[in-house]
């Protein structure tokens, strides 16, 4: 298959010809061709996205009607589901079933912010004299928004949906393991009529070429990323650089799963390994730091490793797989490197830490590791792996509880387990990250906010704060006296 990419509203080859080969994890077999866009590719997109927010219809159309063509997007997007969801599984190597939670939370993505593009409302600010005072939100401008390979589509929504509820024009870049189900979706979105040309494009290619080129365009002023904290640092700075883009960050994290002695046991259990073993790791707010009370220590180990022993890997495509392959080989060398530091370190190696054989030999895999009495300052519960990778720490009481959890440079999420109502919140209040779930592990609802504390990122998607990234103040002073001014 050979895909093309989506540049003013026509679906193009890069300009000189280049594609790259995407593979199917599982299989390690090419899958399909896409074009490695040029600079003057990206600039041609930059340029179609600036025209359309400056002279087109889109900023200016009434936010309802903006909303309505959300709307359809999101219906669009369920009509080819089970494609989109065949398409992610084969390109990125999650379960079938995952993909397709993930395609059904980017329709829904799309309907949330179609329902709100309408609901967008400045305010009148109360000064005194005869003036009257008010706050108009503005769309941002042109977006360029660079995304990572772990949930394809449903990144892209993520992006997308609220930048264009608010008004904005953009250019997507998906990452170069996964560009797909974006592509796909390109072909979906020309089909919606009411989407002028050039509003949406979606450019594939690599990171120091295509994502840069966005980062450092005088003509771009948001960008919106997720993926490393070490890239989003240097978006970050390069933004500061050229013309002080608006930025928002989602990056890595260390993110701690609490568990007390006075946890539904079969829960915890179940919620430690979905923590981490859910999408083979690859998950930003991953569990990947168990901290578990000292009287349930072993226990919970044992019964973890018991359980991570029996997780069924395989191709994602077939029924009954669980955890399917790491993204690539290069990936997967990053993990097993972390596997090594954490032999190396003393940790002791519970259970995985290898690749299956048989046929699994020929995808990227890796088994469901658990490394036990983890040093809380080593690099192995420090920094993140973004595999099938979990380093088990006990502790002694609530408040080293709290200590641990939060000695970490990152503060994305975290998960609480216990029956105790007050040590629960107690630990909501002092954890620092963006998300805490309480007797659960990952569920990110459309309605509220996504985001870091701490080097997690900057800003947050999702919820009524999503739009806020691709929106600005204007206020509006209006002079009600006819006497000149006197000074
Ligand atoms: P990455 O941060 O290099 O890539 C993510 C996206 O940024 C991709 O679209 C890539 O093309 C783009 N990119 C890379 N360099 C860029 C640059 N100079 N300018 C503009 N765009 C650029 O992440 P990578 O290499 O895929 O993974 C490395 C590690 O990052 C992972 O092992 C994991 O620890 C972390 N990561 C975290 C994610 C998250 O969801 N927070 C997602 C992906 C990776
Ligand atoms: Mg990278």
């Amino acid at each position: 298959m050979t895909y093309r990419m989506y540049i003013d509203g026509e679906f193009v080859e890069s300009n000189n010809r280049q594609t790259r080969d995407v593979d199917n994890p599982a299989k390690g077999e090419v899958l399909a061709q896409v074009p490695e866009a040029t600079t003057a590719d990206v600039e041609r997109a930059i340029a179609a996205a600036r025209r359309e927010f400056d002279e087109g219809k889109w900023p200016n159309m009434p936010a309802a009607k903006r909303g309505r063509i959300l709307l359809q997007i999101a219906q669009a997007i369920r009509t080819h589901a089970k494609e989109l969801a065949r398409l992610e599984t084969l390109n990125m190597g999650k379960p079938l079933s995952e993909s397709e939670g993930d395609i059904a939370d980017a329709a829904d993505c799309f309907e949330y912010y179609g329902g709100l593009a309408n609901k967008i409302t400045g305010e009148v600010n109360p000064i005194s004299g005869r003036a009257l005072d008010f706050t108009l939100k503005e769309p941002v401008g042109v977006c360029g928004q660079i995304i990572p390979w772990n949930f394809p589509l449903m990144m892209a929504a993520w992006k997308i949906a609220p930048a264009l509820a608010a008004g904005c024009t953009l250019i997507l870049k998906p990452a170069e393991q996964t560009p797909l189900t974006a592509l796909r979706f390109a072909e979906i979105l020309d089909g919606i009529s009411d989407l002028p040309k050039g509003v949406v494009n979606i450019v594939t290619g690599d990171g120091p070429t295509a994502g840069a080129t966005l980062v450092k365009s005088h003509d771009v002023d948001k960008i919106a990323f997720t993926g490393s904290t070490e890239v989003g640092k240097w978006i970050l700075k390069t933004s500061a650089e050229t013309n002080l883009k608006k930025v928002t960050l989602e990056l890595g994290g260390k993110s701690p799963n609490v568990f007390f002695a006075d946890s539904d046991f079969e829960m915890a259990i179940a919620g430690a390994l979905f923590g981490i073993f859910y999408n083979q790791g690859e998950v930003c707010s991953a569990g990947s730091r168990i901290l578990v009370e000292k009287s349930i220590h072993k226990k919970l180990v044992d019964a973890m490793a018991e359980r991570a022993r029996q997780i069924r890997l395989g191709d994602g495509m077939e029924a009954g797989t669980k955890m399917g392959p790491l993204v690539n080989a290069e990936h997967r060398a990053r993990v097993e490197g972390f596997i090594r530091i954490g032999k190396e370190s003393g940790a002791k190696l519970v259970c995985g830490g290898n690749r299956p054989g048989g046929e699994l030999a020929r995808g990227y895999f890796i088994a469901p590791t658990i490394f036990d009495h983890v040093d809380f300052n080593s690099r192995l519960a420090q920094e993140e792996v973004f595999g099938p990778v979990v380093a088990v720490i006990p502790f002694e009481n609530e408040s080293e509880a709290i200590k641990l959890a939060n000695h970490s440079q990152y503060g994305l999420a975290a998960g609480v387990w216990t029956k105790d109502f007050t040590k629960a919140m107690h630990l909501v209040k002092k954890i620092r990250a963006g998300i805490v779930w309480v007797n659960h592990y990952h569920p990110a609802p459309m309605e509220g906010p996504w985001g870091g504390y701490k080097q997690s990122g900057i800003g947050r998607e999702l919820g009524k704060y999503g739009i806020e990234n691709y929106l600005q103040a204007k206020q509006v002073y209006i002079n009600l006296n006819s006497k000149p001014v006197q000074w």
